[in-house]
């Protein structure tokens, strides 16, 4: 199945980690239904690593936890799919996960065949414990095989954190999304890290097999797995934001169990989403680049654009400095040459508000850790 738009869904790591359990995935899966999540287009419901018993069975078959998941992966996937919801799971290239339960190594084939009895339709696939002696090329295009060859349609996310150049290979081996980075921790830090690992790769990701920049930290408040200090409102606006013009999938990490209504509207905003599933698919790039050359790389702060489907131009400011700043950008760096007469119509996706300019620049001030997030019709 070709993924045409990124896909959405809920992962189990970020918040609970070994934690995760049936009844963790069952009422996730039903707040994803009740808090209009699934109407915004949420589907998958994954739970990552920690879900298996730590060894195999006698014909070398993975088997579920039975303490954590008492009903086991089969009926859990039936509840998923009757909420209209979709069921995800993890396993490793490896011959153990990161956290150090059964990989796949060896058992490609198997474990493919398990997962499509049990009705599995999406499966991340990690890179801890892989083999030195085999490029990671060889190990996704096995698990990308098996998968094809498994009787079932599931999605196959590539989490090798950017390793091994994936970004140059990782379209050869079936996979749909791909992760490009080390682990996100709920910090700005963490995620402008993430945010500046992307400018090299920003044309990689696509139609197909979509750039993952990992699971949001929206919502979180520093609770959780990998729930450090926290963000600000503003932070977390920032990181939907960039993860929407850049067409990452998006994969909430908090508990939505028990989500604040403005974390809600954060990951719900209908104009956020629709830049981030857009149908052209195009590449967003990085409008304000050639004002970037010899900048200390502390003070870069990049302003993303993305060509949308219907001619609109979605375009992000952001400030990523520790400082407040102003950012200027010429209409010429969007597309929009001196002589060509057209009129913006800038339309604020956060806050609803439009405003139209007829000159050839935008610029703002921006206080640090927050963006600007328009879709500018050209009139
Ligand atoms: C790696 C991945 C994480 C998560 C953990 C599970 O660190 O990058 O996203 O899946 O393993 O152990």
């Amino acid at each position: 199945m070709v993924k045409y738009t990124p896909p959405m869904g809920w992962n189990s790591w970020n918040t609970f980690a070994e934690n995760v359990n049936e009844q963790v995935v069952r009422e996730t899966a039903e707040s994803m239904v009740s808090n209009g999540l699934k109407d915004a287009g949420y589907e998958y419901v994954v739970i990552d690593d920690c879900w298996s018993e730590p060894t195999r069975d006698a014909n070398g078959r993975l088997r579920v936890d039975k303490k954590k998941f008492p009903g086991g992966i089969k009926k859990l996937a039936d509840y998923v799919h009757s909420l209209g919801l979709k069921m995800g799971i993890y396993s490793c290239a490896g011959p153990l996960t990161c956290a150090g339960y059964p990989g796949s190594l060896d058992h490609e084939f198997e474990d493919a065949a398990t997962f499509a009895e049990w009705g599995v339709d999406f499966l991340k696939y990690d890179y801890c414990y892989h083999p030195d002696s085999m490029h990671g090329k060889y190990l996704y295009r096995r698990m990308g095989t098996a998968l094809a060859n498994c009787g079932r349609d599931i999605l196959f996310s590539a989490c090798t954190w950017g390793g091994d150049a994936t970004h140059t290979w990782i379209d050869q081996t079936g996979a749909g999304m791909w992760r490009s980075t080390g682990d996100i921790f709920d910090s700005f830090e963490s995620m402008r890290g993430i945010i500046k690992n992307q400018y090299k790769i920003l044309s990689y990701g696509g139609v197909g097999c979509f750039n993952d920049m990992d699971m949001l930290i929206t919502g979180m408040r520093g609770k959780g797995h990998v729930g450090l200090k926290g963000c600000t409102f503003e932070e977390y606006k920032l990181h939907m934001s960039v993860w929407s013009i850049l067409a990452s999938p998006l994969m909430i990490g908090c508990d939505i169990r028990n989500m604040d209504s403005e974390t809600r509207e954060l990951l719900t905003n209908r104009g956020m989403l629709a830049v981030n599933q857009d149908a052209r698919g195009a590449r967003a790039y990085i409008a304000n680049e050639s004002d970037l050359f010899g900048v200390p790389e502390a003070d870069v702060s990049p302003i993303f654009c993305r060509l949308l489907d219907n001619g609109d131009i979605a375009v992000c400011f952001t400030n990523l400095r520790d400082d407040a700043a102003t950012f200027p950008l010429t209409t010429e760096k969007m597309g929009l040459g001196h002589s060509c007469g057209k009129k913006l119509v800038c339309n604020d996706i956060w806050s609803g508000e439009s405003f139209e300019i007829q000159n050839d620049c935008l610029s703002f001030r921006l206080e640090p850790h927050t963006c600007k997030f328009y879709r500018v019709s050209v009139k």
